[in-house]
């Protein structure tokens, strides 16, 4: 008889997020193991516990998915939970990052706009660019052929953003950090770029109506932030693949259901092998119905 399936929630909150438990209830995970404020010198025993109870053949059905607001301390966990499997005897769980939806926001943000325009002779400007999602989002349109534009307050941060990107592309990848001051500017850095995806900090409008609605090249807008004022002037949170001024738009919480769905099938997914390991490129690969 095949083992139940248990996911072992390691967050870096307090409380393990209510939000990704219930995804695993809907997935059709049958035990949650949740921790929370898991620091990087627990994960040993903690995997530990995950990989000596079962034989390796029901491996398969033990998981971890490592969760929390703090992205940066989500990837340290995830680092060194890959760094206590023992491989080499078959004692290995598959293993999940989506610290604050990072990794399934950026991807159904990046599907979002793959539904209309694809990477070939294509450039994307990420407003937003040096945050969790921003900085993934324009990985996988790099790696989709897009040229990348990443914009921040600071061209340092957004110079940082793109160097790190480009260390994860085929060499020769067009991207590069910009720093725009004003509408001018920003209006420049939109001549001949067909994909926005705005990525900024809930609350924060980062390109004005009047901007977007007349530039002739634009052709798909992405906004992720589902906070007053939207990160869009002009497009509403519900718009999903929404005609406006001529170009397709997608508002936060027209992203947020396949953002869900992929949530869903990613956790399911872990429990197809047990050596799945699932950030963003790998999220991204994920085949939807
Ligand atoms: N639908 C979902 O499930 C879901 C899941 C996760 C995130 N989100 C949304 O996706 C967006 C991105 O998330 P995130 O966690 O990557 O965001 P974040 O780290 O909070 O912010 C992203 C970037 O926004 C810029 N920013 C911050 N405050 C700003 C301000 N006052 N004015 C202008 N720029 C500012 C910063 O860049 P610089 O300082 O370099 O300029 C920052 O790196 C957010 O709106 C978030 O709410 C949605």
């Amino acid at each position: 008889m095949s083992k139940r399936t248990i996911l072992v929630q390691l967050d870096t909150d307090n409380h393990p997020s209510v939000f990704d438990r219930v995804v695993a209830v809907d997935a059709g995970v049958d035990e949650i193991f949740a921790y929370g404020n898991v620091s990087t010198e627990q994960v040993q025993a903690l995997v530990h516990g995950a990989i000596f109870t079962r034989g390796p053949a029901d491996l398969r059905n033990t998981a971890i998915f490592i969760g929390g607001s703090d992205v940066a301390r989500g990837e340290a966990l995830m680092g060194e939970a890959q760094k206590h499997m023992i491989p080499e005897f078959g004692l290995r769980v598959s293993v999940m990052l989506d610290a604050n939806g990072c990794n399934t926001t950026a991807s159904a943000a990046v599907r979002s706009v793959e539904k209309h325009v694809s990477g070939q002779g294509n450039r994307a400007l990420v407003l937003g660019g040096t945050g969790p999602v921003g900085q993934r989002a324009g990985l996988l349109l790099a790696r989709g052929g897009f040229e990348v534009l990443f914009a921040s307050r600071s061209k340092e941060r957004s110079e940082a953003a793109a160097n790190s990107v480009r260390t994860l592309v085929k060499e020769g990848s067009w991207v590069k950090g910009i720093a725009p001051t004003n509408s001018d500017e920003l209006k420049e850095s939109l001549a001949g770029v067909q994909v926005v995806v705005a990525s900024g900090a809930a609350g924060v409008c980062l390109l004005g109506q009047n901007l977007w609605s007349s530039c002739p090249d634009l052709r798909v807008l992405v906004d992720l932030n589902a906070v007053p004022p939207l990160g869009i002037e002009g497009v509403e949170v519900m718009d999903k693949g929404t005609e406006r001024h001529g170009k397709i738009v997608y508002g936060a919480l027209g992203v947020g259901g396949l953002k869900m769905k992929l949530h869903r099938k990613a956790v399911q997914s872990l429990f197809e092998s047990n050596k799945a390991v699932l950030d963003a490129v790998a999220i991204h690969k994920i085949e939807l119905a």
